[in-house]
Parts: structure tokens; sequence; C-alpha cells
């Protein structure tokens, strides 16, 4: 069979899924005729018809081929997932009791197959799974096929809806937006993550943050962000760890440490109230994350030291990494901050962290000089989401803490000339996207919020 278009049927008209003011034929009354272009997203054929749920990246639209003519081509026969197709026909409403996306379909009445796909062992159900979870090793190998699925897309979808919210309330702050280099010759995260390479005849690294970048233009541009890939050469597999990710950093000049937790909290409640104001993505959202709570604000603060307490008291006590009740100068391990957060359950400001387990460009408390001006916003589900502190000033102060970390001070003279050209109080923070996303959209791990997620032992696809 071959089939042709009927010409005496009005001309169709061309739409994205999307479109929402299309004429819907009802009884007698017809609906406008269109032209759709999607693939095949599900497929179910019966006796009286065949019914394709087609996907174009913009919507769903539920398209039935009457069974005769439409179904019996050798094209019909192989439908599959995956085939991409433009349909023709009458934009219809659904009868009464039954369901379809946007309440309406189309009334096929001529097609051309534009790409087949397999419907053999080779085809696209045979190769993803919906019983497995998208972060399984196999389906990672297939994340190029994974990504066709609602529950990827639509984490894509949120997920520049994300970005483009940050971008949004930093504009709306005055808080210019600039782009630091990712090839570097400094760290700022410690030696042990850096992905190094050969650069011409030097060495160079692969960027941890853009931190000591954004500090040295506050004093042209005022406050500055970046949203750009940072590095780290993890060498654990946990759920939260990235070799490769997407880094929001802000840097905000003339502050004190409770306006950087206070601009921490403006940014994550706005963020979040513009991502819920667009119905798609907050929709997307409430599928998955059908119990999210938008955080209140203030945020809780809370001390290191209260954190270190809080652990011991528990019953039984929260050890740590070597087995021990925390002492002070304790990391407060992955496993430790977790259960932490989901026993609070609300976003925590963890402040005050010792000196000896930060960053060496962190500024020390005046009033204890034993620990620093620096937070950790800890989400539940996830923990750790932002890391922020206030710099160090002075100039002597920072060549101490270069030596005191075994950093050769030679290379880090455009950032120790911030000290000696008009230093100033400021800070600022980075912020992991993909942190965020787990936390907002409930996922198990960040790496179902990448297109590509990167980490130890995966480099591909
Ligand atoms: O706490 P970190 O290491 O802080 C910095 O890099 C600062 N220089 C940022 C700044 O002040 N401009 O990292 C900041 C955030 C973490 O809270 C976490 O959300 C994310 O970056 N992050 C990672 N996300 C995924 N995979 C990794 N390996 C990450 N390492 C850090």
């Amino acid at each position: 069979i071959v089939l042709k278009e009927d010409a005496s049927l009005p001309k169709a008209l061309k739409i994205k899924l999307n479109r929402k003011d299309i004429e819907l034929g009802e009884g007698d009354k017809k609906g406008t005729r269109v032209k759709v272009m999607g693939r095949i997203h599900r497929l179910r054929a019966q006796k009286q018809a065949t019914f394709i749920t087609l996907v174009d990246g913009y919507g769903h639209l539920q398209c039935v081929l009457v069974a005769g003519d439409l179904t019996k081509t050798y094209d019909a026969l192989t439908f599959a997932q995956g085939t991409s197709l433009a349909l023709y026909g009458e934009m219809r409403k659904v009868l009464e009791g039954q369901s379809a996306p946007d309440n309406r379909e189309l009334h096929v009445d001529y097609y051309e197959v534009l790409g087949a796909s397999p419907s053999d062992e080779d085809a696209i159900t045979n190769r993803v799974s919906a019983q497995q979870n998208q972060w399984d090793g196999q389906m990672l190998d297939q994340r190029h096929l994974v990504l066709r699925g609602d529950n990827a897309s639509s984490l894509m979808k949120i997920r520049a809806a994300v970005e483009r919210a940050f971008q949004k309330v930093y504009d709306d702050m005055e808080i210019t937006k600039v782009s630091p280099p990712a090839l570097v010759q400094t760290q700022v995260e410690g030696g042990a993550t850096l992905f190094g390479f050969p650069y011409y005849d030097e060495e160079a690294y692969l960027t941890q943050s853009s931190q000591l970048y954004l500090e040295t233009v506050i004093p042209s541009l005022g406050d500055v962000y970046c949203i750009e890939k940072s590095f780290r050469a993890e060498k654990s597999l946990t759920r939260r760890h990235l070799s490769e990710y997407t880094h929001v950093e802000a840097e905000l000049d003339f502050i004190q440490f409770p306006d950087l937790l206070e601009h921490l909290e403006e940014i994550i409640c706005r963020v979040i109230d513009i991502v819920f104001e667009n119905p798609q993505i907050a929709g997307y959202l409430k599928e998955l994350n059908p119990n999210f709570q938008k955080p209140t604000r203030p945020f809780m603060r809370m001390k290191y030291t209260d954190a270190i307490d809080w652990l011991n008291k528990q019953d039984p006590p929260i050890l740590n990494e070597d087995g021990n009740p925390h002492v002070f100068g304790d990391d407060i391990a992955e496993a430790a901050e977790r259960k932490m957060t989901d026993a609070i359950n609300r976003p925590i400001f963890l402040t005050h962290f010792p000196v000896e387990i930060k960053a060496f460009y962190m500024k020390k408390d005046p009033s204890d000089l034993r620990v620093t001006e620096s937070v950790d916003v800890l989400m539940p589900g996830v923990g750790e989401i932002v890391g922020g502190s206030m710099r160090m000033e002075g100039y002597e102060e920072l060549m101490e803490a270069y030596k005191k970390q075994g950093i050769d001070a030679k290379d880090y003279y455009w950032y120790t000339d911030q000290r000696k050209y008009g230093t100033s109080p400021h800070g600022g923070y980075g912020l992991g996207l993909e942190r965020f996303l787990a936390w907002i959209a409930n996922q198990h791990t960040v790496r179902t919020t990448c297109l590509y997620p990167r980490f130890m032992g995966r480099c591909k696809p």
C-alpha cells in the first residue's frame, strides 16, 4: 500500500507539540488540520486503531491511526520507538472518559516516515529499560538513549530553568557575569583533586573553582558571578561527587559575614520561586519530588562546634571516620553530615569551621582565631550544596597561609596583589548546580542531573 495525501483536505498548519491555541474538533465540529513532526515515544497497536504517543522535545501528543490503509503500509507495520515521522490530521478533543496529554488527539489522515528506528532485537526498548536505575553502569552506557526518556528529559529542562533563574536573580541584583578560564596554573581547593595536563611545554590544571579570578575583578566590576565548569579528580565514588560539575560562584565586595549568609538565603529562595513560577517546570518538579517544601527564611544557623556536640549527643552517637566520637578539628564526613541534615530536615548554614580543615584563603573569625568565617549550606537529602567564606584581607597573613599549605606564593602573585592594591572585606561562595538539582528534584545521585556525567571510571559517552 502506498499512501497519498488527500488533496481535498485543508492545508495542514505546521506546529510544535506545545502549541495550545489549536481549534479542537468535537462531534460534528471540525478541528484544525495540522502537521506535526516528532518521534514515536510509545506505540500501541490495537484492532481498531494504532495509538502513537509522539514527542518532539516540546510536548507529547496522542495520535490515532484508524485501522485500514494507514496501518497496513510496510512503514506502519515496522513502526518502533524512535521512528521519526511527519503526521497530518485533524486535532480533536479526546472522548469523554479517555485521557491524553492536553486532552487532545490527532486523527491522522496521512503520514511520512522521515527516519525509521529498529523494531527488532536492536530496538530502543531492548537497550534501555524503565526497570533499571538511570545511574546503573549499563544505563550510563546508553545515556544518549536514556536522555530520550520522560524522566531524564524533564530533569534537563529543570536544569536549564534553574540556570536561567540564577542568571535572572544575579541580573536583578546587578551582579555582573564574567567567564574565567578553565585552564589554570593554580589550585584553589587542595592539590589532591587537581587534574593536570601538559600545556605546550608547561604544566597546567583544569580549574577547581573560579573564585580566585572572581576576586581579582571586584575592584572594577563590583559584585561578580560565573556559571562555569569546575573539575575535581575525586578518587571516591559517592552519590554527590563528580569529576566535572557546574559551579555557580559569586564574589561580593565590602560585606561582612552575616551579609554573605543573608545573600545566600536570598539567592536560594528567589531561584526556587522563579523556577516554580514556570508551570511546565513546576509540573515536572511535582512529578519528581511531590513532597518538596520551599525553604523558609531564616535558614537555621549552626556553628561547627555545635554540630560536633549534636553528633556526639545522638543515641547512639554519630562517629567520625575513625569510629570515634567527633572532636574539634575533625572533618564532618559525608555520611555524618547527611544523617544530621536529614534528621534536622531543613536547610542549615553550618558555619565557623576550624582553620585546619578549610582552604588557605579563608578569613579567621576575629573573635575566635581557631575558626574561619566559613559556611556550608546543607540541604535535606543531599547535604552540602554550597561552600563559601569571607576571604583573608591581609598581605602578610596570606603569605603565611601559602607557606602553611606548601603553596608556592610565586604562582599566586596576581591573587596576592589584591591584598597589596587596596584590599577589602569581601567574600563569596560556590554552589554545585548538580547538588542543587538533586535536592529540588529528589535525585538519588547527582549523576542523573548531568547530561553526560563524568566521575571516576566514566568519561563516555
Ligand atoms: O566547597 P567547595 O570546594 O568550594 C570552593 O570551591 C570555593 N572556592 C567556592 C567559592 O567560594 N567560590 O565547592 C563548592 C561547592 C560544593 O558545596 C559542592 O556543591 C560543589 O561545589 N562541589 C561538587 N559538586 C559535585 N562534584 C564534586 N566533586 C564537587 N566538589 C564541590
